[in-house]
């Protein structure tokens, strides 16, 4: 078999010519114009990355988005500061602090102290509980909800179908599996969490329909391990040595891709995977955000 690639940049630029629309819908109907705050702490070069460009996808899409960096050596009652400043700004309507933040900040702490309105990360425990109870209709994490918006977008329903998550961290394993056995018609999957403690991960692995991968290990599954016809989606970002390339390195998933897909139905590349999704959804998130805080009344 050789495999359908899903393609998480074709797929995000559908996702995200509807989001310009509705930021220029609510800009023309109530004169009010999205934003969102995106919170760096340190300098780290990866996360820089990722701030910028999701402040770039802001502009691109009509949403103000307004970035502020702090030094490393921020105090964490500085940083909660900041939040309560834009907790109580009303022209804000999501906020997000770009994980990790330096050790001596607890980040649990960050978590707690944003409004769960303007939560678009969907990393408070209110958001997550409400999730968790099948209410879809506020925010969704980014990253399983772009997993969920592949499948959907490709034409592959969950239901029914066995599903199997690599990974168990609360950003993406926790939550993805949540969402793929939920009861709607996003979910309705059979799932089992696989993790570092699973004693016969490929019992798991070569009975999926469906496997999520998001263990944050290069090329950790392998084609000897997966069934024929198997949907893959591979969360992994992983930086690896490669002395052919510019600058040293080049980027890979969690499943090798050479192995794995020539047994897949469907795959998804890396780079250009789920990667772009993430933020197609954050910007959706912000887009609720903005949406909910009108319908609550607010005028800006
Ligand atoms: N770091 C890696 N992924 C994410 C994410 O989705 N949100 C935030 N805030 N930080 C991250």
């Amino acid at each position: 078999m050789s495999a359908n690639l899903i393609s998480g940049n074709e797929i995000s630029a559908s996702v995200n010519h509807e989001t310009a629309a509705e930021a220029a819908s609510i800009a023309a109907e109530y004169g009010i114009q999205p934003a969102l705050a995106v919170i760096l702490v340190g300098e780290d070069p990866a996360s820089q990355v990722y701030v910028n460009r999701k402040a770039k996808k802001c502009v691109e899409l009509g949403i103000r988005s307004e970035k502020i960096v702090l030094p490393a050596d921020t105090q964490e009652s500085e940083l909660l500061a900041v939040i309560a400043r834009l907790n109580a700004d009303p022209s804000i309507h999501g906020i997000l602090v770009q994980s990790p933040v330096p050790k001596h900040i607890d980040e649990q702490k960050v978590v707690l102290a944003i409004d769960p309105t303007k939560d678009v990360d969907c990393f408070h425990p209110m958001n997550v509980g409400r999730m968790m109870l099948g209410d879809f209709s506020g925010f969704l994490p980014c990253t399983p909800w772009g997993v969920i918006t592949m499948l959907q977008r490709s034409g592959i329903s969950p239901a029914g179908k066995k599903a199997v998550v690599l990974g168990r961290s609360n950003i993406v394993g926790k939550p993805m599996a949540a969402m793929l056995s939920a009861n709607n018609e996003l979910g309705n999957a059979t799932v089992a969490t696989c993790h570092s403690r699973t004693k016969d991960l490929e019992f798991y692995t070569k009975n999926a329909d469906i496997i999520v991968a998001a263990i944050g290990i290069p090329n950790f599954l392998k084609g000897d391990q997966v069934s024929e016809g198997a949907v893959i989606i591979d969360v992994g970002i992983n930086r690896i040595a490669d002395s052919a390339a510019k600058n040293g390195c080049r980027l890979v998933g969690d499943v090798d891709f050479e192995s794995v897909a020539p047994k897949a139905s469907y795959i998804t590349p890396v780079p250009g995977g789920v990667g772009p999704m993430t933020i197609a959804m954050l910007m959706k998130n912000t887009i609720r955000a903005c949406k909910a805080a009108i319908a609550r009344g607010q005028t800006k």
